[in-house]
């Protein structure tokens, strides 16, 4: 809550995030989304196979994550495991801090009561993976990896005094954690919405069906869809648009206080210290907006469309905002596109879509069928 610490921390890696520097993450994104198909195929397409997508896509974003963050996949997608029980673990940790977190009072009795907690931290499977893999960066040459935790070993150098071991773990281990279950949360209702309204899914196809067609002769078609490519897919944009919007990743809201002299906010004086979070708005996405429409991003006048975006608070707002907002454009970018040209999907029941809300709002019942 402190604005000039938060400030003095994230400074130093905030180059580290910008999209300029990210698209070098292509390679290792694709690499990814390679395995995965491969995994999709021996695994369930080609045995005919029932596939539980909500928890392969968890899968997917944690490699993918550990990928540009450690230049590792942690194993999720090679194994078909949750390795270490970090799904199970990370699933402990958002029930404890939608929960308790919520009363902070009781979370800090806990802690207090049993010291072992701070420990046994339910993440701390995620944090002992990224500590190994500090230590093995550690061992080799500088400048061999461009992943973000070179990056932050680069701040490290530059900026001794501040960033020690503990401030590298964390902003590591945040990464992993921070950046996986949100992301499978879009992936999967990308994936929910284009399986449940063919319309959607009929344009989206048609979309990476003209892009490939638009490549040059000399280039490859069997490449994913590039991150360039990706931003000319209008309509496909305003469905990632749409699934941040309609399916926010976090459950709750992101509680704000007003600041010192209160603010004039929709119509009503709210006076310093309220508490204020913000989510959907009718007023603002039209009276249909509980629906999955992406349409509304392209029909809206750009001047209305562009406040829509910058009111969807999805990645959060303002200096606060998620810092790995570009990583996760750029994969959600690239993967859906990639998943649906490689493979035919089906939802077994689309009824047994389920959304367990507690810190995060995550959904289960995605079973799924192939055909190649
Ligand atoms: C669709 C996917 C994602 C969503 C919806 C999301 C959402 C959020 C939100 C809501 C916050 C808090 C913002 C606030 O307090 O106002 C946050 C913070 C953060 N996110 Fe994300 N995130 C996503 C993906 C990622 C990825 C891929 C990474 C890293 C690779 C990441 C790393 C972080 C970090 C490190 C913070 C803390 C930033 C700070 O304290 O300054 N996130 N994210």
């Amino acid at each position: 809550m402190d604005e000039a610490k938060h400030t003095r921390l994230t400074r130093p890696v905030q180059g580290a995030y910008a999209m300029s520097s990210l698209i070098e993450f292509e390679p290792l994104i694709d690499s990814t989304s390679r395995a995965f198909v491969t995994q999709m195929e021996q695994r369930f397409a080609k045995q005919n196979k029932i596939c539980p997508l909500d928890q392969w896509m968890q899968m997917y974003a944690f490699d993918v994550t550990g990928e540009v963050t450690v230049s590792k996949r942690i194993g999720f997608l090679d194994t078909g495991k949750d390795v270490d029980q970090m799904m199970h673990y990370t699933g402990q940790a958002l029930d404890y801090t939608g929960i308790i977190g919520q009363v902070p009072w009781l979370d800090w009795y806990f802690r207090i009561k049993n010291p072992i907690l701070c420990y046994l931290r339910p993440t701390s499977n995620v944090l002992s993976f990224t500590m190994k893999q500090i230590r093995e960066h550690e061992k080799s040459p500088k400048g061999q990896t461009r992943d973000l935790l070179s990056r932050f070993m680069l701040a490290r150098d530059k900026n001794p005094d501040l960033i020690d071991e503990v401030l590298l773990n964390d902003y590591t281990n945040l990464n992993v954690s921070g950046g996986s279950d949100t992301t499978a949360i879009i992936l999967r209702t990308l994936i929910y919405q284009l399986l449940t309204q063919p319309a959607v899914y009929a344009k989206v196809m048609g979309e990476i069906k003209a892009t490939l067609q638009a490549r040059p002769d000399n280039e490859d078609k069997k490449m994913p869809i590039s991150w360039a490519e990706g931003q000319k897919m209008t309509y496909y944009q305003a469905c990632i648009k749409e699934a941040l919007r309609n399916h926010p990743a976090t459950a709750q809201i992101l509680p704000r206080y007003v600041p010192e002299g209160g603010v004039q906010l929709c119509g009503r004086f709210l006076p310093q210290g309220t508490v204020v979070g913000f989510h959907r708005d009718k007023a603002l996405y039209g009276d249909d907006a509980d629906a999955f429409r992406p349409e509304r991003w392209l029909e809206a006048a750009p001047e209305h469309a562009k406040k829509m975006e910058t009111l969807l608070l999805t990645f959060g707002g303002g200096k606060r905002a998620c810092i790995g907002k570009n990583i996760a454009m750029l994969e959600i970018t690239k993967f859906v596109p990639e998943l649906l040209r490689r493979l035919d999907m089906k939802l077994i029941d689309p009824s047994h879509y389920r959304v367990k809300s507690t810190w995060l709002a995550v959904q289960s019942g995605l079973d799924n069928l192939y055909s190649t």
